[in-house]
């Protein structure tokens, strides 16, 4: 007892309707697919964020990001040792800094010998041909986990500026190739962008997490840099409302002006849009930064066997390229460049 349809009079036939087009037609093999193929994800994509703590021969886990550790400044250099192995272009450094070192204004960040200057030069020292990018953020460094100094509850602008600006000279110092600022200040660019030129760093290039939306994503970062409990209220004064695309654009411009080589759009994922807005408008290098939540999510889901683990962080990483990116930092990134390498 099965339906068939009465073709109607005058049924058009399928190339009738497609005009003999059939798009099927390259996608018939493994061949022709990939002699098609759009968009790769290779080697030369990733930017790799390691997390960074105190002592010698540590290995912390991180139990909301499965295979992600806290690495003492030892195992951070042997990281960037096999990272180099496997053609990863560059790290990124993001340190977990005692309870006891943390203060109201984040003074330990103009530390020279503080555990991201610390590593900047171990890493530098032993692996010189891995690109070196820094986060200059006072968060990892403030006592209440804010991006910047807190005075009678407002984030002060242009006095966070000023520090992270002193910081950024220092990271460039201990021999960064990249300054990255995460804080999403007014005139943090353009300041970083004198301090670095006034002393000496015209080479130093910075990449600015120009679009960095207020967001629920980064979780599990702020275990991985022990600032979770930390902070008081919400980063909204300074990050940008993730229901704004226009704002994004005009953050983007200004971070340009200033002087910004590179933008960057974090969280990832959601935030295409925003990538393929910015390319086009710019045709800057820009990069995404999967986030820790991001990250979480697949492994997650992974370890409950609901989806292919692999095959999504391979599938969300071309996504990226797809959307315009030149690169990545994601913490899949040594397990991506494997698999690349078969
Ligand atoms: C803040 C900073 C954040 C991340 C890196 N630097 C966001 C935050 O804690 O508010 C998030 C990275 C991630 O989630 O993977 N300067």
């Amino acid at each position: 007892n099965k339906f068939t349809l009465t073709k109607p009079a005058g049924a058009r036939s399928v190339d009738e309707i497609t005009g003999s087009r059939r798009l099927r037609r390259m996608r018939k093999a493994d061949w022709s697919r990939r002699l098609v193929q759009e968009n790769r994800l290779t080697v030369d994509d990733l930017i790799w964020p390691i997390f960074l703590t105190g002592g010698t021969n540590v290995r912390e886990p991180i139990d909301a990001m499965p295979d992600v550790f806290r690495l003492s400044v030892d195992q951070a250099v042997r990281e960037a040792e096999r990272a180099a192995k496997l053609g990863i272009p560059a790290i990124a450094t993001f340190p977990n800094i005692e309870a006891g070192r943390k203060d109201e204004t984040g003074s330990h960040i103009l530390d020279p010998d503080n555990l991201i200057n610390a590593a900047t030069r171990a890493i530098k020292a032993a692996v010189p041909q891995i690109g070196i990018i820094t986060d200059v953020a006072l968060d990892p460094f403030t006592s209440h986990g804010h991006d910047g100094i807190l005075r009678d509850g407002i984030i002060v602008n242009d006095e966070t500026v000023e520090q992270v600006a002193a910081a950024a000279v220092l990271q460039a110092a201990a021999g960064a190739d990249i300054i990255a600022p995460s804080d999403m200040m007014d005139g943090r660019i353009g300041a970083i962008r004198d301090a670095l030129d006034a002393n000496g760093f015209q080479d130093v290039a910075i990449m600015s997490y120009a679009t960095k939306f207020a967001s629920a994503f980064y979780g599990p970062y702020r275990e991985a840099i022990g600032t979770q409990g930390l902070l008081k209220g919400d980063k909204k004064t300074y990050y940008i409302d993730h229901a704004n695309s226009d704002e994004a654009v005009r953050e983007a411009e200004q971070d340009l002006a200033e002087g910004a080589d590179m933008l960057m759009v974090k969280p990832g994922l959601p935030y295409l849009d925003i990538i393929r807005r910015l390319k086009d408008e710019f045709a800057m290098p820009t990069f995404a930064y999967q986030v820790s939540g991001e990250y979480t999510m697949i492994k997650a889901a992974a370890a409950n066997g609901w989806i292919d683990g692999e095959k999504v962080m391979m599938e969300s990483l071309l996504a990226f390229k797809r959307a315009g990116c030149d690169g990545i930092l994601t913490y899949f990134a040594p397990r991506v460049a494997e698999i690349l390498k078969g």
